[in-house]
């Protein structure tokens, strides 16, 4: 079988040699005219390279017959390369390198439905391990057909992953998907590179080199990003409100057979970087961190915070309204600007503005931007299972009336004269 190699021209690329572009189309368009394409199925399970995850497919068994209909979809295929496990055992997260290493350690796993297999445990722990495989799977198909191209349009996407634990209103979990121009491909989820692309007769195969887990919490994924949020994870922490960013399943509360979720099942979080709290004045910076400053400091934090909504640069999505509340763009030109407000903790309005711009008149070229309270984001759309959060430089400053001297000043510069009595007013809800 043949795979092309990702022919995403980066976008300097596409200065050069625009007209790669226009023979690759070509090229395609006659491909499919003949016709003789394979389903996704029949080609990931000839190719060398996929073995492992065919294993794992067939271990599963009914995900492996989505990818061989007739319906349009992408599948990210991990090779053999991504799910072969670390030396040492890694922890117990579900993952495909997790089923990849259970099925190696324990073989027995494969052969299903012997009669005389009635030992009750190892039946269990092959249900477990099949629906921990099933969920994953989901997370690595889309429901339409993207080639690399069309994938590079978009900040995000939904899978066909969709939570049975009451969050995120029940939308399907999302990928994150995004451009490297060095060198020049796509990513998915920050860390799955893209390292081929094919066409099969029901959609479209992706090569990763690394299998995607489905998202943890905002709070969870943050803490996990502790290098660059440290400072807003352990402010949080400190202020109690770590419960309205997070979600996941409840050991205490649970009983066998009926598990409970607790946390906060939708939110959208502006994380502030830690270089955007050391831009604080310092005597803020003091103040806040100190047992005085506490109280300021939740409120601070709930400022960043949009509750019950997932805010992406794509998509908008009040949980109440119970629908999407905007999906921008059209095929054919998908650039827009969308200015819109939501709601912080507080209940004070945020001022969004979401922007997508062709840099080329071809297909993938485009650059994504959001900006809140005129503070530009600076990592957009990280996918969590209870949401969404985006990275700050900035921490973003109250309204206030400023002296008229400071007008094109640092906002946070004349704090001493506003902000502690912004603390003070009004009783604030939550957190
Ligand atoms: C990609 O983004 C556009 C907005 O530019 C949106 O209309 C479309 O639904 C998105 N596609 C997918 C598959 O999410």
């Amino acid at each position: 079988m043949r795979l092309a190699t990702l022919v995403f021209a980066p976008l300097a690329h596409a200065f050069v040699i625009p007209f790669e572009w226009d023979v690759r189309w070509a090229t395609n368009a006659v491909e499919s005219v003949l016709g003789e394409k394979q389903t996704i199925w029949k080609m990931i399970k000839d190719d060398d390279k996929y073995t492992r995850i065919v294993r794992i497919l067939e271990f599963e068994g009914s995900v492996k017959k989505e990818l061989d209909k007739d319906a349009l979809i992408t599948f990210f295929a991990p090779n053999n390369e991504g799910l072969t496990p670390p030396k040492h055992r890694t922890e117990e997260v579900p993952s495909l390198s997790y089923v990849a290493q259970a099925l190696d350690e324990e073989p027995w796993l494969l052969d299903d439905g012997g009669d005389d297999d009635d030992d009750k445990d190892k039946k269990r722990r092959r249900k477990i391990l099949k629906r921990i495989a099933h969920a994953v799977l989901k997370y690595h198909i889309l429901p339409d057909s993207h080639d690399a191209a069309s994938l590079a349009q978009n900040s995000t996407m939904a899978t066909t992953l969709h939570p049975h634990d009451g969050s995120a209103d029940g939308l399907a979990r999302r990928i994150h998907i995004g451009k490297e121009l060095v060198p020049p491909g796509i990513s998915i989820n920050f860390y799955a590179r893209v390292k081929s692309s094919a066409g099969a007769s029901n959609g479209q195969v992706h090569e990763l080199a690394h299998p995607l887990f489905p998202p943890a919490s905002v709070f969870d994924e943050m803490f996990i990003a502790s290098r660059w949020l440290s400072t807003s994870t352990s402010a949080i922490q400190r202020v109690g409100g770590a419960k309205y960013l997070e979600w996941g399943y409840d050991r205490e509360k649970s009983k066998p057979g009926k598990p409970v979720f607790s946390g906060t099942p939708l939110t959208t979080f502006f994380a502030p970087s830690n270089q955007a709290w050391n831009c604080l004045p310092h005597r803020l910076h003091l103040f806040l961190f100190s047992q005085f400053g506490r109280h300021a400091l939740r409120k601070l934090l709930m400022y960043h915070a949009v509750p019950h909504t997932l805010v992406h640069a794509e998509l908008v999505h009040h949980a109440e309204h119970k629908k999407a509340e905007a999906e921008l763009g059209s095929l054919n030109d998908p650039s827009f600007r969308h200015e819109f407000e939501v709601h912080s903790a507080l209940g004070s309005p945020l001022k969004i503005v979401a922007e997508k711009k062709r840099v080329l008149p071809i297909e993938g070229a485009v650059v994504t931007s959001m900006t809140v309270n005129g503070v530009s984001v600076k990592v957009l759309d990280v996918v969590a299972s209870n949401g969404a959060w985006h990275i700050l430089d900035k921490v973003l400053c109250p309204p206030h009336k400023h002296k008229p001297h400071m007008a094109d000043t640092d906002p946070w510069d004349d704090w001493e004269d506003w902000f502690l009595t912004w603390a003070e007013d009004a009783r604030i809800q939550g957190w």
